[in-house]
């Protein structure tokens, strides 16, 4: 994967705000509509949860995201073995997108705190999202990998939001966390505005890994999308001081 990007520029990052939606995968099929009503469902239940507190709602949310990737990951290891085929890369894939999600969480963990009511509300999402993706997983893997696309493009929307809160000046800009800068190679002075830049460019690089699975598996290989490149990752997660 290239790995060319550490902060988008202000032209290109201001040409995704102002275009937002900038990437949406059309509905075309049954599976399609299934995922994509269920992800304005839950993006609609996110709204009227969280409102405007950007910063606990992507602790929340991203609990949630580093799950497909783990199941994903976990049932094409499976059937690999039982039917001895190759995983394409797939597997990796999805295990990186998981600890990229989980790196997300804990870098917003040193921005917000959650609260009690939302500590309880991992707890309880995580139980009833790991047992229902699972069994999507099972079912139809191209739904599964179809709905994280549809997830990816909410959470692209959210994250230009956020920055949008940021440049207006109703989030703080503040410093962006040690983790964050060590994880996405980003500079000393770097700020909350950059993390939040990287970040959005993670989740639309899921975003199109996710529509080219499903697309791949429903032989929509026409329709596979070009990939937004990930940001340079840290080889390590943490620092090691
Ligand atoms: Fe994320
Ligand atoms: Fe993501």
């Amino acid at each position: 994967m290239a790995n060319t990007i550490l902060v988008p520029d202000d032209a290109g990052l201001n040409a995704e705000r102002d275009a937002q939606p900038a990437v949406h995968f059309a509905a075309t099929s049954v599976a399609d509509h299934v995922a994509l009503g269920l992800t304005k469902l839950l993006r609609f239940s996110a709204d009227t949860f969280f409102a405007k507190r950007y910063g606990h709602r992507a602790v929340v949310l991203e609990t949630v995201a580093a799950v497909p990737g783990m199941v994903g990951a976990t049932l094409t290891h499976l059937r690999c073995l039982r039917t001895m085929a190759d995983d394409n890369g797939w597997i990796r894939t999805l295990m990186e997108e998981a600890e990229n999600e989980r790196m997300h969480l804990m870098t917003f963990i040193e921005v917000a705190k959650p609260t009690y009511v939302e500590r309880l509300l991992i707890q309880l999402v995580q139980a009833l999202f790991y047992i229902g993706f699972f069994g999507l997983y099972l079912v139809s893997a191209r739904t599964a990998h179809r709905l994280v696309g549809y997830f990816e493009e909410e959470a692209v929307l959210s994250y230009t939001l956020y920055l949008r809160e940021i440049d207006e000046g109703r989030a703080p800009n503040i410093a962006a966390p040690a983790i964050a800068r060590h994880y996405w190679h980003l500079p000393a002075d770097a700020t909350l505005r950059d993390v939040v830049a990287v970040i959005r460019a993670d989740e639309a690089h899921h975003r199109d890994v996710n529509h080219g699975f499903a697309c791949t598996l429903a032989r929509q290989l026409d329709r596979t999308p070009a990939q937004a490149p990930y940001p340079r990752h840290a080889s390590t997660l943490r620092p090691s001081a």
